[in-house]
């Protein structure tokens, strides 16, 4: 898939997801995986760091909160106005700026740490989105990203329901077929109706690879696996939304931390 063909889907969703993400119906990035996103992220006052895929900007607000000074890159021209014009509001010196995860426009060993929050498993040549995050990055600097998990975000696949019509289980299929930009049709679940039929339903392009093939293109770049997480809420957390209960069968994400060498 080429990259005016991305850059044009993501801006087609960038408004509705705009919206709908700002007024919470994102729960299961809110609820789920950000918090355990920044639980391993750690401290990072004074670093310099670099958010690929940045979106409207909500994860990298987060991180340049905890102290880091952040540049979020986007392919999506709408998106990165939406992040700017927050940044307008409540300033936190985050630079957002237009570029490909495959071509950043940033010179070798200028961060010290890399993020990419859903957004990897978006790119269609994950290979050089790595590498280039691998050449950006300093010495000794970070790349830590969430996509979603191979193993259970599958090509095919199909949930079960019990007799009181809730999720109990995921068949799962084609785990060894590579999607190459096929596009999956969804919105926000948890958003009222009314709302979701005023905008169309996102077009997210997939690009699906197995487990192994994710970790072997981390190793053969250079990266050394540091930390993994495949986050899931608590109780607490399910009583007050229970629309993330499914995320107590399936991890629905998978976290890496791994270090330039
Ligand atoms: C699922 S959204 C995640 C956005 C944000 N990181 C978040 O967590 O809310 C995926 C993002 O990746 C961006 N994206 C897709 N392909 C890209 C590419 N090749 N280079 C840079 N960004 C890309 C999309 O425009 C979109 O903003």
């Amino acid at each position: 898939m080429k990259d005016h063909n991305l850059r044009q889907c993501w801006d087609e969703n960038a408004e509705a997801w705009t919206i709908l993400s700002r007024k919470g119906y994102d729960i299961y990035r809110d609820h789920i995986n950000t918090p355990a996103f920044l639980k391993m992220l750690g401290d990072v006052k004074g670093l310099k760091g670099l958010d690929l895929g940045c979106g409207e900007g909500y994860n990298t607000r987060k991180i340049a909160e905890k102290g880091a000074i952040m540049i979020g890159v986007d392919i999506s021209e709408k998106f990165i106005s939406s992040a700017r014009q927050k940044e307008n509001e409540h300033p936190l010196y985050i630079s957002y700026g237009l570029g490909s995860g495959l071509n950043l426009p940033f010179k070798d060993e200028t961060f010290d740490f890399c993020v990419a929050t859903m957004s990897l498993m978006d790119m269609p040549n994950h290979d050089k989105a790595i590498g280039e995050a691998y050449r950006a990055l300093k010495k000794k600097g970070f790349f830590q990203f969430s996509i979603s998990h191979p193993c259970f975000a599958t090509p095919k696949w199909e949930w079960f329901y019990d007799e009181k019509g809730e999720r109990t289980a995921l068949a799962c299929g084609d785990y060894f077929k590579k999607l190459n930009g096929e596009i999956d049709e969804w919105i926000f679940g948890s958003a009222p109706q009314e709302l979701k039929d005023k905008f169309n339903k996102f077009k997210v392009p997939r690009f699906t690879r197995t487990l192994s093939s994710w970790l072997n293109i981390l190793i053969k770049n250079g990266f050394i696996l540091e930390e993994f997480d495949e986050p899931y809420p608590d109780e607490e957390t399910v009583k007050k939304f229970p629309g993330l209960a499914d995320a107590r069968i399936i991890a629905y994400f998978l976290i890496c931390r791994c270090r330039k060498g």
